[in-house]
């Protein structure tokens, strides 16, 4: 394992027990993403999507494999331990942008940095959230609340707010889901550009389009992973 390997995964499973039925939504995957990837994994509703992001992001646990981040083993973290690791090593942005209402768009980017085990200074944290709201271009609305800006900005600010701790990886759901072309098209865009300055992204979208933009396609059916040599193959 090199210093390159952001993310390690070696036949990853994960299994959903109920009375009814054992549901076997990922069987065997394997995932390598290095410093600085662009990956997109897209698949059919069921295939797993949701469950292997879950699990990327330690917000749940495989049933069997075995998962690293930065080559420490996360595969059996507590729920404590996990909580303080997502919270460092982690950006989520999602379909529905999750941001607060009640909070300015600052507070919101700021938020993830009042969380951290060891404090910082407001100092820093000013620092921290006017960098990334420059890299999304909106350093101009501090003051706002969400709902006073358009779909598209409020996902520029959930981006900023997903980079401002530095994480390790972004992990994208369906990310212009909420939004129209015009805004998803913008959204893209400034995904390709913050993997251009460095960003490791990992997106899932079941929109082939989008999934294109990135700089490698990855395919789920099934619980398992295929690497595709044409798009095609997946529609
Ligand atoms: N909490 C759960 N309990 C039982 N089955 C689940 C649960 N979550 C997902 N599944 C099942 O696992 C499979 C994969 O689901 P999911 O990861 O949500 O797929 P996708 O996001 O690609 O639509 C599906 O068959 C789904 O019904
Ligand atoms: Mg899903």
């Amino acid at each position: 394992m090199t210093t390159q390997n952001k993310i390690l995964m070696r036949d990853i499973s994960k299994v959903f027990i109920t009375e009814q039925m054992e549901t076997h939504a990922l069987r065997g995957v394997n995932l390598n993403i290095n410093d600085g990837d662009y990956i997109s994994i897209s698949g059919p509703s069921g295939c797993g999507k949701s469950s292997l992001l879950s699990i990327l992001g330690l917000l749940d646990t495989p049933s069997g494999g075995e998962y690293f981040i930065e080559g420490k083993d996360v595969s059996n973290l507590s729920v404590n331990e996990r909580a303080g690791y997502r919270n460092e090593k982690i950006g989520f942005v999602f379909q529905a942008f999750n941001l607060i209402d009640e909070l300015s768009v600052y507070d919101n980017i700021a938020l993830p940095l009042r969380y951290r085990e060891n404090p910082m200074s407001d100092a820093d944290i000013k620092l921290q959230v006017m960098q990334n709201l420059e890299k999304v271009q909106m350093s101009h609305r501090t003051g706002h609340k969400p709902n006073q800006l358009s779909g598209g900005q409020q996902q520029r600010i959930a981006i900023a707010r997903a980079l401002v701790g530095s994480p390790a990886i972004l992990l994208v759901d369906e990310p212009t889901g909420n939004l129209d072309s015009k805004n998803g098209d913008m959204v893209m865009d400034l995904l390709a550009q913050l993997n251009d300055d460095g960003a490791t992204i990992c997106m899932v979208t079941h929109d082939p389009r989008y999934g294109d933009m990135a700089k490698q396609q990855l395919h789920l059916l099934d619980g398992q992973m295929a690497e595709l040599m044409a798009m095609q193959e997946a529609v």
